[in-house]
């Protein structure tokens, strides 16, 4: 192996990733005088955040009645019964809290004739436990929430001293032999030199994995770093079945139109012109979970009434709606329709297909994002040192489908709620703990023999060959026949990263390199993706299976777990925490509210 020198660096806290979650911790952490740095592949407001476009749950009640039980029974309806109850319970009443605390930052919410926070119907949410029309929960800057948030946090986070890293990429984490985060090592992208970030905690913000996908809504960046890091560390992923289709990927394009958009009075139509939801929805219709708006759009097109030459697309009508509001609430998407469709989107339907949007499943956490490295005795045993939270982490709040608009919140609640635990327990007048050498001269070697791989297989080829796999096989619908062939067939493609051709070998601005270490993070989570939901023999939120068209819920409600030594996935399991964390009594939920039944909208 090639000698290499790295600059060591000590802070309280490290994390890394810059979107909305990472950002929210690296602000909380900073604001509660935690040394605080944050390490990110790219400038913090090119995070994937920055493209989140329809808005940010919270039950403010400022377009109507609204209450945050509501939002926390829609959030388990939503889940399909598979998300934590301590977690969901946390989000719903810390949402309006969290949304408050973001107008005091500065984020340029969009405003009512009173001045208040606008918010919009957005899929899923509704009033009276499910039972009364949707609400309007979702707060919105116009469709450019993401944006308006990560803006905001940057500033803030400067503001309060926070330590920016930019164009670093976390290579692996550094782990104590007994098993607690140290720090991690990162390479500087516009230079070639290494750097090791130790410190007493490291939080995971690194987003999704949305491009193991071939076509998805999310950013080339998003390519499952953390998750990458926390498997080859030994730790297990969770519930890695569950990938989110958003019913309104542009058709060819893959890019986002919000689901705002039917919040604002859109609907989809088949080639007959039938606005179809209104048959598999009658009581929600377009504004149904996304889940079901996505395996009704599926099964139109399966059944020939698809748009398009090749009947293979829905249409999204907003040309009903007057000019002057979708220039107010939805400029953004008006400009993504004509670039990338070719639509104007006043005069004429945009061409629509559920495409790759979200991981719920992610590195499994409690509620004040700890990352857990569960035991057969301890499934919620903690891995000191290790947090995770945002899109990379898995609450779980989401359960198997996450609602639109709840992964903003998801963000800035849990981002937070990190830093309220990290300031109990990190002590800043504590020295850094050393680093174990072991583990880093591990991470050195691996990016040295990633550096010079002189196989046959090139990345991109690499790359897409595991793309279109998880794309036909992990897709909306799935049956055991597709899952074991894909099993196989990715099987296959994860044993080709020991024959990689890397041709170039310097250290500076080497973007094979960094695609390499993309794709080594990518892998483990598409492999797990479609173990987990192979071994899943049931239907539940985004896991449509053919042959188990139904929930089980005595056999599957629990969270699966896969663990990998090198590229081989080992399966297991974890409960699900059924209990809320505010007992009715003291003013929390009534469970019978929330107890499993037929998910209906
Ligand atoms: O449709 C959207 O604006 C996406 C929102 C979300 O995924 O929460």
């Amino acid at each position: 192996m090639a000698a290499y020198d790295y600059e060591t660096h000590e802070y309280d806290v490290v994390v890394v990733g810059a979107g909305g979650a990472g950002l929210r911790a690296t602000l909380g952490m900073a604001e509660q005088g935690l040394r605080t740095a944050c390490v990110t592949k790219v400038f913090p407001t090119r995070s994937h955040t920055v493209a989140a476009q329809g808005g940010i749950a919270a039950s403010l009640s400022n377009m109507g009645p609204d209450h945050w039980q509501w939002h926390m029974y829609d959030t388990v309806k939503g889940s399909d019964w598979l998300g934590d109850t301590d977690a969901m319970e946390y989000l719903a009443r810390e949402a309006p809290k969290a949304v408050y605390e973001l107008e005091h930052y500065g984020v340029p919410f969009s405003r009512t004739e009173e001045g208040k926070i606008y918010q919009r119907p957005f899929g899923g949410h509704t009033t009276e436990f499910g039972e009364g029309p949707p609400v309007q929960r979702t707060c919105a800057a116009a469709d450019r929430t993401g944006h308006a948030i990560l803006h905001t946090l940057y500033g803030q986070s400067l503001k309060n001293n926070a330590e920016f890293y930019i164009e670093y990429f976390a290579i692996d984490l550094i782990m104590g032999e007994d098993g607690e985060c140290q720090g991690v090592l990162a390479w500087k992208l516009d230079d070639g030199t290494l750097h090791l970030f130790s410190a007493k905690m490291v939080v995971l913000a690194t987003g999704g994995y949305g491009r193991a996908y071939f076509s998805a809504t999310s950013a080339h960046t998003c390519t499952g770093d953390g998750g990458g890091m926390v498997a080859r560390a030994g730790l297990p992923l969770q519930d890695m079945e569950f990938v989110q289709f958003h019913p309104t990927g542009i058709y060819g394009a893959g890019c986002l139109i919000t689901e705002g958009a039917r919040g604002e009075g859109g609907y989809l139509t088949n080639s007959e012109g039938e606005r179809f939801m209104e048959r598999y929805a009658p009581t929600y219709k377009d504004l149904a979970s996304r889940d079901v708006v996505s395996r009704c759009m599926t099964m139109e097109i399966r059944e020939g009434r698809g748009v398009g030459d090749d009947n293979d697309h829905i249409h999204l009508h907003l040309n009903h709606l007057p000019p002057e509001t979708l220039a107010e609430r939805l400029p953004g998407i008006s400009e993504s329709a004509r670039i990338f469709a070719g639509v104007d989107l006043t005069k004429e339907p945009i061409p629509v297909l559920p495409t790759v949007h979200y991981n719920m499943g992610g590195i499994p956490t409690n509620y004040w994002g700890e990352v857990l490295a569960p035991t057969k005795d301890k499934p919620d045993n903690v891995a000191p040192g290790l947090m995770a939270v945002g899109e990379a982490g898995c609450a779980s709040v989401h359960g198997a489908n996450r609602l639109g608009s709840n992964s903003l919140i998801d963000l800035v609640v849990f981002g937070r709620a990190a830093a309220i635990r990290a300031a109990e327990v990190v002590d800043p007048l504590t020295a850094v703990p050393t680093p174990n050498k072991r583990s880093i001269e591990a991470a050195l070697s691996r990016f040295d023999g990633l550096r010079h791989a002189s196989g046959q297989v090139g990345t991109a080829e690499l790359r897409l060959e595991m793309q279109k796999t998880m794309q036909a096989d992990a897709a909306v619908f799935r049956t055991d026949k597709t899952l074991a062939e894909g099993v196989k067939k990715m099987e296959g493609v994860a044993g080709k990263m020991s024959d990689l051709a890397v041709t170039d070998r310097s250290l500076i601005w080497n973007s094979d390199l960094m695609e390499t270490l993309e794709l080594a993070n990518l892998m483990p989570n598409a492999v797990a993706t479609i173990v987990a939901a192979e071994a899943r023999k049931e239907s539940r939120g985004a896991h449509a299976h053919e042959d188990y068209p139904d929930r089980d819920d005595e056999n599957w409600r629990k969270h699966s777990l896969i663990w990998f030594e090198g590229n081989e996935a080992s399966l297991g399991f974890r409960g699900v925490h059924l209990n809320p964390l505010t007992s009715h009594n003291d003013g929390g939920i009534d469970p019978k509210k929330i107890a499993p039944k037929a998910r209906v909208y």
